[in-house]
């Protein structure tokens, strides 16, 4: 990842999980407990699991003046994401953002760190599967090259709902390369153009999202 982006991707850690469930329960109609979180951090030797949180400036500044030992607190986790390396493929096993920080390129952030991290580890290609109501997931797998190659008939158990099965081209493709560049040059482009539009502020029980323009604090929005 690039400096001066306003977000950075970090592995996820045992005391993100808290605040994973926040958005896991808004997020997933069948969430995972938290007891599958740890699993995948700790004891799941083919997951990887990440996490996505704000980088106000003065913090990334000060903690590079800072000895290692003195390091500054993390910020709130905006949204997480997770693969399993499954032979040559990188399974998305998770992804999902915090409604009040949807719409910002959060989910592109974290699946491009996925679909890096997954080729650095071996990957061929990148898998899923994705309810077939959830247009929007959809939209962002589109994207970045996955396709649907089929169909899974009443794969989800809490509704019977069926799974579109989504995979990406080979990764070495020049037609995967190519999407990935423009996607990635987009995304950054638009990640640093809205950081120059915000201050950052801590308050109680967590980060606040200020327009410089408006000063408008945001409002929660109703989930996927
Ligand atoms: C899916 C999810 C992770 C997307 O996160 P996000 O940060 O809002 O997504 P981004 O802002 O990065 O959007 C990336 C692309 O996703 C698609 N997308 C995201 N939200 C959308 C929406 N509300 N309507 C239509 N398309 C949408 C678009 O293609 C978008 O690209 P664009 O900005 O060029 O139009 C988020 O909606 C979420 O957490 N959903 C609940 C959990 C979930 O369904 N996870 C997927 C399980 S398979």
């Amino acid at each position: 990842m690039p400096d001066r982006l306003p977000y950075i991707i970090e592995p996820m850690r045992l005391a993100d999980v808290d605040q994973i469930l926040v958005i896991e329960r808004v997020a997933f109609p069948a969430p995972w407990s938290a007891r599958a979180y740890r699993y995948e951090i700790v004891e799941n030797e083919h997951s990887t699991m990440v996490v996505v949180r704000s980088a106000p400036h003065w913090a990334r500044r000060l903690a590079q003046r800072l000895p290692p030992r003195l390091s500054v607190e993390p910020t709130p986790v905006l949204g997480y994401a997770g693969f399993w390396l499954l032979v040559d493929d990188a399974h998305i096993s998770t992804i999902a953002v915090h409604p009040e920080w949807r719409r910002r390129g959060l989910g592109e952030l974290l699946l491009l760190s996925l679909l890096e991290q997954g080729a650095k580890q071996g990957a061929q290609r990148a898998t899923l599967e994705v309810r077939v109501s959830n247009y929007r997931a959809q939209g962002l797998y589109r994207k970045y090259g996955f396709e649907v190659v089929s169909r899974r008939r009443r794969y989800y158990s809490d509704n019977n709902e069926d799974a579109f099965i989504m995979v990406t081209p080979a990764f070495e493709t020049h037609e995967f390369q190519a999407n990935l560049r423009q996607c990635r040059d987009g995304l950054y482009a638009r990640l640093k153009g809205a950081g120059m539009n915000m201050r950052w502020q801590h308050a109680s029980g967590g980060l606040v999202r200020q327009n410089r323009t408006d000063g408008v604090k945001s409002g929660r929005r109703n989930p996927n």
